[in-house]
């Protein structure tokens, strides 16, 4: 090939199609509130066939109202086998096929470990950990058998960093980040899995730490940008990671985080 050869017009696809999620059916998970509805906002504003997932019906249908494309709101417990192959069944019959996948609820309980109680323990592994890998297997068998789809997985800083108070959901986020590698290494070449991990954001998921001031200026001062994120902050990298942006990008977490992994803070 000489350099004649190499234009813009020849690459895979075109700098305005790289970021294309129209038309793309995507599957969101928590779509009632925070992230995934967030999520489901921004693909609904750029075309992508939705279909909306929570145990919080009202709240998807609540999302599903301020979106003006196709969508189909399924009611489902990420902690139930049953509910997850129904959402499958459900969008397979309207849809005949999966695109891209969120796999996002989460719970928090925030106390010292040793004040945690084992059924407090496994509420969390079970909807954290548990729920996120029912829905990337069930998700998962039907993207392998298409060759093609893009899987996110929602971990968090926590993956990387800890802080006390948060042993059972950090140990959730730590295990989706090798979660995610693992899938992504099964599943390749034709299906890519790759994790978003964010900071402190905005939503109900945080309210304890926002109603008490001292926690959170305490929280806000860990990161490079001293804030928490806005639930639409999470909307771009989602994009990228969803499109073929990302397409040699697999087994990935990308961190959404205003610098804390790495921030040492002030001196
Ligand atoms: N908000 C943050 O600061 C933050 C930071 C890092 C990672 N995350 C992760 O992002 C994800 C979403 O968090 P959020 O802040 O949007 O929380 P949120 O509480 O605002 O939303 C969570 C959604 O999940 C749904 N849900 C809860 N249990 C469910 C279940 N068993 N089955 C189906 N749906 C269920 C809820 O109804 C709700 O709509 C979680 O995995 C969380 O760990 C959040």
């Amino acid at each position: 090939m000489n350099n004649k050869d190499w234009t813009i017009n020849n690459w895979y696809a075109t700098p305005q199609k790289m970021f294309d999620v129209e038309d793309k059916v995507t599957v969101v998970t928590g779509a009632a509130s925070g992230l995934g509805r967030a999520i489901a906002l921004g693909f609904g504003a750029l075309g992508a066939k939705l279909v909306l997932a929570d145990l919080n019906t009202d709240g998807a249908e609540e999302t599903a109202a301020e979106i003006d494309v196709e969508k189909i709101v399924v009611k489902c417990d990420v902690s139930r086998l049953e509910d997850v192959q129904n959402l499958l069944k459900q969008t397979l019959d309207h849809y005949k096929r999966v695109d891209v996948s969120f796999n996002i609820p989460g719970i928090n309980v925030r106390k010292p470990a040793l004040e945690l109680t084992y059924d407090e323990w496994d509420s969390v592994i079970e909807i954290n950990l548990k729920g996120v890998f029912r829905c990337a297997k069930e998700i998962g068998k039907v993207m392998v058998d298409q060759k093609k789809g893009s899987m996110i997985n929602m971990a968090s800083v926590f993956s990387e960093i800890v802080m006390p108070r948060q042993v059972a959901y950090a140990s959730t986020k730590g295990a989706i980040r090798q979660m995610t590698r693992v899938l992504a290494a099964e599943w390749a070449p034709h299906v890519r899995v790759n994790a978003i991990g964010p900071c402190y954001m905005e939503t109900p998921l945080v309210k304890q730490v926002m109603e008490n001031k001292e926690w959170y200026e305490k929280v806000k001062r860990q990161n490079m940008l001293q804030r928490f994120g806005k639930p639409e902050e999470v909307v771009g990298p989602s994009i990228f990671l969803a499109s073929e942006a990302s397409r040699l990008i697999t087994g990935f977490m990308l961190l959404v985080d205003a610098g804390w992994h790495c921030y040492g803070g002030e001196v």
